[in-house]
């Protein structure tokens, strides 16, 4: 796993613009394949850092490497592995789906029937065939994002940048997105870098997340392990036999602190989180006792960034299970 091999790698990263500094000192390495999550608050470094990685902004100092190519001194390789959707995409919105489509295509050197093709299966995918001969301007704002995810992988990049793909947009745009990100992923094997403000987001789609805040990363990892470092997950079971509670109660006190349950309920704050779950399995199968349901209930992402900045990220809503966070 060689760092230049890796699709994105960023060396002490910096951008600064006059005094303010947005981008400060940013490592970043992101595996092909992956589907990585910029997480962080309105004003945090997030786009900043797209731009420097897509060659539309020089970096102040530090180094990018984007398709194994250099962001500043081989900027046109880069442009011509990567796809992206901005925040603040300009598109005309007098033409219609397709026009735009061909004339994406035209513009990155595609054949005109090769385009067509491409085209069409992009429009597709993204579900926008039936509406693909309507302005754009009648279009809703979550199939102007699908839009903008066609137009950006028309020459089918190996890297694909989505920054802030679903805000603005309704709940269930948001999860059409989310499903067409993930559809992208699989389909073609485009690494996938995504910027977020929400919390949910970076949770549902990405496989590893990095929290930035005020232009440095306050924390990073898959959001498992995120979650896990807050604290230990409630591991909540619920017997067949509300009988076997006080049994139960007993095998689990060498898996962590109890935590209260209910009638027929046992939970435990799970020591080492969902790792021992196994071990704590065969506890209960080796002394016979039936699970009907079996939880566990992890801190949120949003724990992950009170933890670490001390603030809560903005729009994140409260845990239900607010009563269990460490503070
Ligand atoms: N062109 C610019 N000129 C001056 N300041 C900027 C510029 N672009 C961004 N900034 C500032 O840099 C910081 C990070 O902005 P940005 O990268 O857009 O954050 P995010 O995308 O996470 O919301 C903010 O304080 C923002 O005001
Ligand atoms: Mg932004």
């Amino acid at each position: 796993m060689s760092s230049n091999r890796a699709p994105i790698v960023t060396e002490r990263l910096v951008r600064r613009f006059g005094k303010i500094e947005a981008v400060s000192g940013v490592d970043l390495q992101i595996e092909a394949g992956d589907v990585f999550g910029f997480l962080g608050p309105n004003g945090a470094g997030k786009s900043t850092t797209v731009r420097m990685l897509t060659t539309l902004l020089r970096p102040t100092a530090g180094r990018a490497f984007v398709a194994g190519h250099d962001v500043v001194a081989e900027a046109d390789a880069v442009r011509r592995s990567i796809g992206v959707a901005l925040q603040d995409a300009a598109i005309d919105p007098l033409m219609t789906g397709r026009e735009l489509v061909k004339l994406q295509a035209t513009l990155h050197g595609i054949s005109r029937a090769a385009g067509v093709r491409r085209g069409e299966e992009l429009l597709e995918t993204v579900g926008l065939t039936a509406a693909a001969d309507r302005r754009v301007a009648t279009y809703s704002g979550g199939m102007r994002r699908r839009l903008d995810l066609a137009l950006a992988l028309i020459h089918e990049p190996q890297v694909l940048f989505l920054d802030e793909p679903t805000t603005g947009l309704d709940p269930s745009s948001r999860v059409t997105i989310w499903d067409e990100v993930r559809k992208l992923n699989t389909e073609f094997g485009t690494t996938v870098f995504l910027t977020t403000q929400y919390m949910e987001e970076a949770d549902q789609l990405a496989r590893r997340i990095s929290i930035i805040d005020a232009g440095k990363i306050v924390a990073e990892g898959t959001p498992m392990e995120l979650k896990e470092r807050v604290g230990d997950p409630t591991l909540t079971i619920t017997l067949q036999h509300p009988d076997d509670a006080i049994d139960v109660e007993r095998i689990l006190m060498s898996f962590g602190e109890p935590a209260s349950g209910s009638d027929g309920v046992v939970a435990v704050r799970l020591a080492g989180g969902s790792s021992r779950m196994p071990a704590v399995v065969r506890a209960l199968d080796d002394a016979d006792v039936e699970v009907h349901a079996l939880e566990l209930h992890m801190p949120t992402l949003d724990d992950v960034f009170l933890l670490a900045t001390g603030k809560r990220l903005e729009g994140a809503e409260v845990p239900s299970s607010a009563e269990e966070v460490v503070t």
